[in-house]
Parts: structure tokens; C-alpha cells; sequence
């Protein structure tokens, strides 16, 4: 239900302050909380949120900073908060076995360790996550390094440079997001009849006559996008989850799971003042874009962005297999489901890695009716290596911490392990997470 109701300006997330001076530190607070946003006239919806009613503020960091986080819970229950995609220690990681109880403070350390990335946070307790999300807990992370400093890319935030979190959601007549898990949902992950981004629905923003740059994050709880832009026109991806690609990759559509992002450059310089064009999801518009007069950004793409090195296969001292199976309550990985008392996978500090991530295709009742699932490493970044032996896509040939799986297919992924601890891999359907899809490996000298 797109169409109706009024449009809104996007709201832009506001960047976090950083509380300490030195510029090779960097301190933040994040307070988990209650809110309440009225998305719909007159029905305001109970709401969660980081430092206000809903989603979170960005938190930005260079490359080589000391960072030292603060989360608050004022919540009446207890969550966590996980920094997906960074490549840090278990303990700072911010799993299901970080609980930070109501009225607590967490305070993670860590030293930002990759490259220039579009990363995000979230809770991640255990059977709560898709709550908790849900509900509006998330946000973007951002880390900028030299080379993505020195490109010239659109670089102003929030003028070309502009955040895009979205999001399906489903009101319930009372206008409250009611996380009631039907039939279906439980099947499939919970899909939503409205799509928001950074919360509001129906949203339009300015940009300039000229290459705008979008850091899009799928961040819903379940729902695959395929985006696109209403006049067909041709963009680039720039980036993938874990940082920018070799080149920029021209597309007319990009398929997004569940927390997968992109970086996207799309061109309006071709557009006339107060001309638009909207953002659709298969066909279906919700976000309108209208250029000002305003001449902005870089004339020309770099041609060349980043050096993503060729990891060789033989540098890999292990292959681990994983098996993705199922539905609803019967998701599986390798068989299993979480047990927080159980590690499943035993790693080596250094060590670099094959990852064989299968999709079975199992349905419900063990027939072959099954869906995509987007597997989720922690504490590391990965390379796709090939897609049923095929090489992966143009604009999957950078750095991914999130692959999604069709049913019977089989991706097979290389990472270096450089972080020790305890990790989770799992489905990115939260749903399926919170069923059990996920399971524990650590790190270890
Ligand atoms: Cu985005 Cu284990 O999570
Ligand atoms: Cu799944």
C-alpha cells in the first residue's frame, strides 16, 4: 500500500557524535529504547530505537581508530547488539551470548581493523532478534578509509551521499507493528505490506543534477528485493557489504537479501530541475526521487576503485561444508539447530578457509519446495569463489559477509580467519534464526 497516504521527506539518519577528541579515537553511546512514531496519521505505533523513537544514528569511523562503544539497554528486556560485517574479537562481536540485561551498559573495544565498508548493527538475542529488529532496532556503521577518501566519489552525506535503510512492515489496525508470527511467517520470514526507508513511508528526497551515491542496506527481517529504477534507467554498484569493488558494475536491476548491502551510483545529470523518478521494488515504487537545480559530484566514475586481491584457493587449509535445509520451525544448518551450549565448528586463528554453503531446496514436509536462505558468517569477510562452479556475478566479486543461497544451489566462499573468539553463522531470514537456522564456531590460536 504504497500509493496512499501523503509523502514525506526521507528522513536521514544523523551521524553519532563521537565523544572523544583525538582523532585516532573514537567513543560513542548507544541507548537501546522505547519510542513511539506516528507512521500512520493519528495512530501512533509503540516503537524501539538507539538514541530515539526509532532505528539508530550512524556511526562513523576511519580505518586504524581505537573505537570504544557504549550501549545503554533501557529497554525493559534484555538484547545485544551485534556489529555486522566488522572484523572484530567474539567478545566484542556482540552475539546471542552478550546479553546485556535492562538498566546495564555494554561497552565493546575494538580497533577498526578493514577497509572502507557500509556495515550495520542490530540486536541479536537469541529467539529475539526479529522482535527486536522488527520493532526498529538498527543502524548503519560506516568505516572510511585513504583510498575510499581519495576517490572521487559523491561524498556528501545526506546531499549525494545518501543512506537508504529499507525496510517492509505490516500496521496492524491499531497502527502497532504487531510480531505476531502466522503460519506463513513462521514459513517463510515475516513479509511486510509496506516498505519503508529510514522509517517513513511513501518518502521522496532532493538530489542534485548529477552522480548521487546510495548506501542501501536491506534491512528487512526476511523479504528480497529486486530494485530498480522506475524509467529502467542503468545504475552502478559500487560496493557490496564489505566494502567497494574493483570497478563500478553497470546493472538495470539488484536483487538484495535480508542484510546485504550495496553502493549504488545513480546518474540524474541527465535530469531536469523538478523532474523525478522513483525507486521500485519489482515494479512497485517507494521511494521518489526529485533533482534540483543543484550541480553536484564528480563529472566521471573513477574507472578503477579498489584492489580486491586474488585469493588463491591453495591458501585454504580446510574446507567446511554447510548445509542449509527447510522451513518455518524444521530450518536446519548441517542437521542442526542452535544450541548455545554446543560449538559446531573448531577454526584456527589465521587460518583461511573454504566455506561450501549448500541450499538442500528442502521444503516443509521434505519436499523440494524450499526457498532461498541468506547464510551469515561473523568476524570476517568473504570472497565468493564460484556459484555452482560458475564464477560469481560482476557485482559479486568484491568483499561479502552475507551470500544468499537459492534452493539447490551450492556457493562456495574463501575467508581468513584474523579474529579469535566465539562467532554464529546462520540464516539471515530472522525468522529462521530465531528458529534455530544458526550455529557456533570459534577462533582459536
Ligand atoms: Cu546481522 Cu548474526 O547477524
Ligand atoms: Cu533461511
Amino acid at each position: 500500500n504504497n500509493f496512499s497516504g501523503e509523502e514525506k521527506p526521507l528522513p536521514i539518519p544523523p551521524l553519532l557524535e563521537d565523544e572523544n577528541p583525538d582523532p585516532n579515537k573514537a567513543e560513542f553511546t548507544l541507548v537501546a529504547q522505547t519510542g513511539s512514531m506516528e507512521f500512520l496519521k493519528g495512530k501512533p505505533t509503540d516503537t524501539f530505537g538507539y538514541n530515539g523513537n526509532y532505528l539508530g544514528p550512524v556511526i562513523r569511523v576511519k580505518k586504524g581508530d581505537d573505537v570504544s562503544i557504549k550501549v545503554k539497554n533501557e529497554l525493559d528486556e534484555a538484547t545485544t547488539l551485534h556489529w555486522h560485517g566488522l572484523e572484530v574479537d567474539g567478545e566484542d562481536d556482540g552475539g546471542p551470548n552478550s546479553g546485556i540485561q535492562p538498566g546495564t551498559t555494554w561497552n565493546p573495544q575494538f580497533t577498526i581493523d578493514q577497509n572502507a565498508a557500509t556495515l550495520w548493527y542490530h540486536p541479536h538475542l537469541l529467539h529475539k532478534t526479529g522482535e527486536h529488529v522488527y520493532k526498529g532496532l538498527a543502524g548503519l556503521f560506516i568505516i572510511d578509509d585513504q583510498d575510499s577518501e581519495q576517490l572521487d566519489l559523491p561524498n556528501e552525506y545526506g546531499v549525494n551521499d545518501i543512506p537508504l535503510i529499507v525496510q517492509d512492515k505490516q500496521l496492524d489496525e491499531n497502527g502497532q507493528f504487531a510480531y505476531n508470527l502466522g503460519m506463513q511467517d513462521v514459513m517463510m520470514g515475516l513479509q511486510g505490506d509496506t516498505i519503508m526507508v529510514n522509517g517513513a513511508i511513501n518518502p521522496y528526497v532532493e538530489v542534485p543534477k548529477g552522480k548521487v551515491r546510495f548506501r542501501l542496506l536491506n534491512g528487512s527481517n526476511a523479504r528480497i528485493y529486486q530494485f530498480a529504477l522506475s524509467n529502467s534507467q542503468d545504475f552502478y554498484q559500487i560496493g557490496t557489504d564489505g566494502g567497494l569493488l574493483e570497478e563500478p558494475v553497470k546493472l538495470s536491476n539488484l536483487i538484495l537479501s535480508s542484510a546485504e548491502r550495496a553502493e549504488l551510483i545513480v546518474d540524474f545529470s541527465s535530469y531536469k530541475e523538478g523532474e523525478t523518478v522513483e525507486l521500485t521494488d519489482q515494479g512497485l515504487p517507494f521511494l521518489k526521487f526529485v533533482v534540483t537545480g543543484e550541480e553536484k559530484g564528480p563529472k566521471e566514475l573513477p574507472a578503477h576503485l579498489v584492489d580486491i586481491p586474488q585469493v588463491d584457493e591453495s591458501m585454504a587449509t580446510n574446507t567446511r561444508k554447510f548445509v542449509m535445509s527447510g522451513m518455518g520451525q524444521n530450518v536446519t544448518i548441517n542437521g542442526k539447530q542452535m544450541d548455545m551450549d554446543r560449538i559446531d565448528e573448531k577454526l584456527k586463528l589465521h587460518d583461511t578457509e573454504i566455506w561450501e554453503i549448500t541450499n538442500d531446496g528442502m521444503g516443509m514436509m521434505g519436499n523440494n519446495m524450499g526457498m532461498a536462505h541468506p547464510f551469515h558468517g561473523h568476524g570476517t569477510q568473504f570472497l565468493i569463489l564460484d556459484r555452482d562452479g560458475n564464477p560469481p556475478p560482476p557485482n559479486e566479486r568484491g568483499w561479502k559477509d552475507t551470500i544468499l543461497v537459492s534452493p539447490g544451489e551450492k556457493v562456495r566462499a574463501i575467508a581468513t580467519f584474523d579474529h579469535k573468539g566465539l562467532f554464529m553463522y546462520h540464516c539471515h531470514i530472522l525468522e529462521h534464526e530465531d528458529a534455530g537456522m544458526m550455529g557456533q564456531f570459534t577462533v582459536e590460536e
